[in-house]
């Protein structure tokens, strides 16, 4: 799949790499340039020629930086992996979320939340002791959710549905979970796992 990664901080790199390791074409949409070992073009230029675009910019810059894209997005599968961190803790939730508002600010664009609530050393191909752990994801619309899924599946993961993108105020805050364990175990290697009877 030719896939556009919006940011270049510690996400989209790793997230570039481990998916062209599974054969995907993946750019990223940077404002930098002269990245090492990485493709890279204009936001502009990167969403708009990609199948699916992962936005994994700053939570502050989020609904910006998809606001300026909205002709590029248009129909796309934007997968919001954004958390709304401060150094407060979360500064959006309970009655609304980031993945929510990036879904307003981009009506056209088929938001799914997801990669949001596990570290980006562990966000394609995670292997642990375990066995493969869940990714939960959210998002309005179901074809959307399925490309989702099968990138997830293919790249290591079990996959859990919340339902519509309103469910990202709770995946917003299983993210502050993830990090208060990584603050009381001293180690960042976790990820979450659902357990299911049937
Ligand atoms: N770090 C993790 O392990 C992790 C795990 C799960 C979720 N997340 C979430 O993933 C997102 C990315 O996290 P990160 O740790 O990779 O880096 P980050 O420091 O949160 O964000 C860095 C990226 O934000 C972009 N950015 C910052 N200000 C901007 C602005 N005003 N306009 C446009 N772009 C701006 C930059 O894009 P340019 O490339 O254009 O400079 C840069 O690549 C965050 O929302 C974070 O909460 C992070």
């Amino acid at each position: 799949m030719r896939i556009g990664i919006l940011g270049s901080g510690v996400v989209g790199p790793a997230l570039a790499h481990g998916l062209a390791r599974h054969g995907h074409e993946v750019r990223i949409g940077t404002r930098q340039t002269g990245l090492e070992g990485l493709s890279t073009g204009t936001p502009q230029e990167v969403a708009g020629e990609a199948e699916l675009v992962v936005l994994a910019v700053r939570g502050d810059a989020a609904v910006q930086v998809v606001s300026g894209l909205t002709a590029e997005l248009d129909g796309k599968v934007l997968v919001d992996s954004t958390n709304p961190l401060g150094s407060d803790g979360l500064y959006v939730g309970t009655i609304d979320s980031l993945g929510e508002q990036v879904q307003r600010a981009v009506p056209g664009a088929r938001v799914v939340k997801a990669y949001n609530t596990v570290g980006n050393a562990l966000m394609v191909d995670p292997d642990l002791p375990g066995g493969p752990p869940t990714m939960f994801i959210a998002g309005d619309d179901p074809a959307a959710k399925a490309t989702v899924t099968g990138l997830l599946e293919e790249t290591g993961w079990d996959v859990a549905d919340l339902g519509g993108i309103e469910a990202s105020r709770w995946l917003e805050a299983m993210c502050m979970a993830w990090v208060a364990y990584g603050r009381a175990s001293g180690g960042w290697g976790h990820a979450f796992k659902l357990l299911r009877s049937s």
